[in-house]
């Protein structure tokens, strides 16, 4: 290789070890915000007729997920309530929800990493990325 040709390798091999290190690494920025995008359009496809698409919920029937004290303390109930389905009563915020949310058992594990990720880190709630091998690790553990 002649001397003029590996001075230009050697920086552009440098940026591509440096984006290994740093662009895809589990929790780097460009992995959240693609896990926010697609998280986005899968709450979009799966959620937002419920919950409504700015996570407000619907009065006494559809609890909050915008600043929702329950998604905060109970993540791996609700990763095992978007899969299976939820029931019985529970408390968002003070206010008594007790309907039955169906469970969306045609979503994969990736998608549901996304769709928990978006609603962890919109609307003032910010957690960073739930990750897949938290999802498969918490389906594992539910109770259906
Ligand atoms: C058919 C309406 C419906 C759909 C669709 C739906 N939910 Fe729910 N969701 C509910 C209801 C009703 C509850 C309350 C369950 C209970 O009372 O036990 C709930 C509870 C929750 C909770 C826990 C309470 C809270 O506000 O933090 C989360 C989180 C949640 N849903 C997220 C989702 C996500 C994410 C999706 C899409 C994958 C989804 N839901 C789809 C109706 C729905």
């Amino acid at each position: 290789m002649d001397m003029k040709l590996k001075m230009n390798v050697i920086p552009l091999f440098l940026l591509i070890l440096f984006c290994f290190a740093s662009c895809g690494g589990s929790n780097s920025p460009v992995k959240l915000k693609q896990y926010m995008v697609n998280g986005q359009r899968g709450y979009e496809a799966n959620c937002a007729n419920c919950h409504m698409s700015d996570g407000s919920g619907l009065g006494k029937v559809i609890p909050p997920l915008k600043g929702a004290d329950f998604l905060d303390k109970h993540l791996d109930q609700v990763i095992c309530g978007i899969k299976y389905g939820m029931d019985g009563k529970i408390i968002v915020n003070g206010v008594e929800y007790d309907q039955p949310m169906p469970g969306s058992k045609f979503l994969s594990d990736i998608e549901i990493a996304e769709i928990v990720t978006f609603i962890t880190n919109t609307w003032g709630n910010g957690n960073g990325i739930v990750t897949i091998e938290q999802v498969q690790g918490q389906l594992k553990k539910c109770n259906n």
